[in-house]
């Protein structure tokens, strides 16, 4: 079995050193998209009530055209009692009362087309809100024509095979119902039962509402959590202890590839849309198989294998440059991927993959930028992240607002765990670190609200905002505008090969670009040192394209010194 990696290499055609030239990419506006992620929840609150919502979004459309991005992702926006931020939903053709109504919606839709941005659209479907008026017809008797839209298991039974909840205070996904004397299954939060991907009827409803969705004119699509969509309904009793690593039971189980072959030709190759699923399964190649034209289901993965990299204590450049190079192999030919370095489920990406200490922060948010606009994949970046917002690192759990995060607190408290460390903990992963109001200005609350905040504002906020930095020719902001400006002007950073050079350099992550005989070279420093790198390039001639130092790099090719967190990109001949 330890061979299967390879072989499974082998069979889609890759090797990590491949030096065969790539077959070019059918070009795509998603190919060449840059995507903006944004929480509507933090962006901007329009009427005081703390909270972001539409109309917020809709004062800002030129904030974002003049970023150069040309899609916004926006997490859920519909109906929602909120348990978990709009991933537990209770309406799909709805929009969430405290983010205003469908005709902000549409507004919000026409102003972004007219600016060229397109919208992608988060589905969650793995699970809705117990809500939801599929559920609540379902628990309400054995007989409902509902009852199969969910998992249910008759306490008769006796009690279900334990499976494990990401969410649920005790971590067990079988919750008791007495209306019907059953259990339901929730892999997330008791108040997001895990619908029912095998009755037929459920899946034509999904695709009703996607149908819904790109009729009002929507580019795509992110499937929430759908890895976990099959579920072996038999129930078998997983190994003991299997929640340690749950995804081979979870994730890509038997019947996901038919569900999106069967979207795909329901919904999804009738619109020309994006479509992108959380995560990317368990392997190479089951990122591939996702979104493999020829296989006709997705057209875009997103895996999580590089972004779990980062710990409190550090982590190994090498060996995150090896995840990536890794994926970029498999995807050389056929496929493609999403690239980014943080989402809403992860803490600020300068505090995790290099450094937010006020010296350094601004310095290696630019580097991080440089990294994902110029990869090979489109770039998705996270509102905030064009600013180097950084985590807040709360130090009280009253100021946390996550669900999960609070039912774990909750959990260790029950059972005498160290809260201590566990506080500590979250100051480097919790997610509400990402979560916390975009910075507008140096205002009241960031220029967010006018009320109080969902969740506190950034203490940085007087420095680190959009009104500072705007007028700051060197700042993060304008920066990241010069970037995908770049990635406009250079289809290589777009369709170019991508390969990695000094390899096992463990401070400094270099590449090469390469598209019909043109060259970019970008180099990244990725500490708080100075660094050399031996790039072994030949170079007669060379133009700086950007940099994050006002001063250029000494140009040598062969080998270069890297000051800290510095970034270089370089038009090579
Ligand atoms: C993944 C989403 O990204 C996350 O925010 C959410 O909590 C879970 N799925 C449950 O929907």
């Amino acid at each position: 079995m330890k061979y299967l990696p390879i072989i499974l290499l082998a069979l889609i055609g890759i090797s990590c050193n491949t030096k065969e030239k790539a077959t070019p990419q059918e070009k795509t506006w998603w190919k060449e998209a840059i995507v903006y992620q944004l929480y509507p929840r933090s962006f901007k609150d329009s009427d005081g009530d703390g909270v972001g919502d539409l109309k917020g979004v809709l004062s800002e459309l030129d904030y974002i055209q003049r970023l150069g991005v040309t899609a916004v992702w926006f997490n859920p926006i519909f109906t929602s009692p909120n348990d978990d931020n709009g991933y537990d939903v209770s309406d799909y053709r709805g929009i969430m009362k405290e983010f205003g109504t469908m005709a902000d919606f549409d507004s919000l839709l026409k102003g972004l087309h007219q600016r060229k941005i397109r919208v992608v659209m988060d589905l969650v479907v793995n699970h809705s809100s117990d809500e939801h008026e599929w559920f609540r017809q379902s628990r309400s008797s054995r007989t409902s024509p509902y009852r199969n839209y969910y998992h249910w298991w008759p306490a008769e039974k006796g009690k279900p095979p334990y499976r494990y909840s990401l969410f649920d205070v005790n971590h067990d996904a079988w919750m008791y119902d007495s209306a019907t004397n059953a259990y339901y299954l929730h892999f997330f939060s008791r108040k997001q039962p895990d619908l029912n991907w095998e009755n037929p009827k459920l899946r034509d409803e999904v695709y009703d509402i996607m149908k819904f969705w790109a009729d009002k004119g929507i580019d795509g699509f992110r499937l929430d959590a759908f890895g976990f969509a099959a579920k072996d309904t038999l129930w078998p009793a997983f190994p003991k202890g299997y929640e340690k690593n749950f995804m081979p039971y979870y994730s890509m189980q038997k019947g996901l590839h038919d569900y999106l072959r069967e979207m795909n030709s329901e919904v999804l190759s009738k619109y020309d849309v994006l479509s992108v699923a959380e995560g990317a399964g368990n392997s190479l190649q089951d990122a591939h198989d996702l979104v493999d034209a020829d296989r006709h289901e997705l057209n875009m993965a997103y895996p999580f294998d590089w972004i779990d990299v980062p710990k409190p204590e550090g982590y190994d450049l090498v060996k995150l440059k090896g995840i990536i190079s890794n994926f970029d192999s498999a995807f050389r030919q056929k496929g493609w991927l999403a690239m980014f370095l943080a989402n809403h489920d992860q803490a600020r990406m300068v505090s995790r993959f290099a450094s937010d200490a006020p010296e350094f922060r601004d310095l290696s948010s630019k580097m991080l930028n440089t990294f994902i606009l110029t990869m090979r994949g489109t770039p998705f970046v996270y509102y905030g992240d064009e600013l180097g917002m950084s985590n807040i690192r709360f130090d009280r759990i009253e100021d946390y607002r996550d669900m999960p995060t609070l039912n774990e607190y909750q959990r260790l408290k029950n059972t005498g765990g160290d809260l201590r460390q566990f506080i500590e903990n979250l100051k480097f992963g919790c997610r509400d670190n990402g979560r916390t109001p975009m910075q507008w200005n140096d205002r009241t609350q960031a220029g967010f609200t006018s009320g109080t905040p969902w969740i506190k504002v950034h203490p940085n906020y007087t420095s680190v905002n959009v009104a500072a930095e705007a007028v700051d020719s060197t700042s993060c902001l304008n920066y990241f505008r010069t970037l995908t400006k770049l990635r406009k002007d250079y289809p290589t950073l777009v369709y170019g090969t991508y390969t990695l050079l000094d390899k096992n350099n463990p401070d400094v992550y270099a590449y090469l670009r390469e598209l019909d005989g043109e060259k970019i070279l970008v180099a990244l420093n990725f500490t708080d040192h100075k660094a050399d790198v031996k790039l072994g390039l030949t170079v007669a001639k060379a133009g700086r394209l950007a940099g994050n130092y006002a001063q250029p790099i000494d140009q040598k090719f062969d080998y270069m010194r890297m000051r800290p967190y510095e970034a270089v990109v370089w038009k090579l001949e």
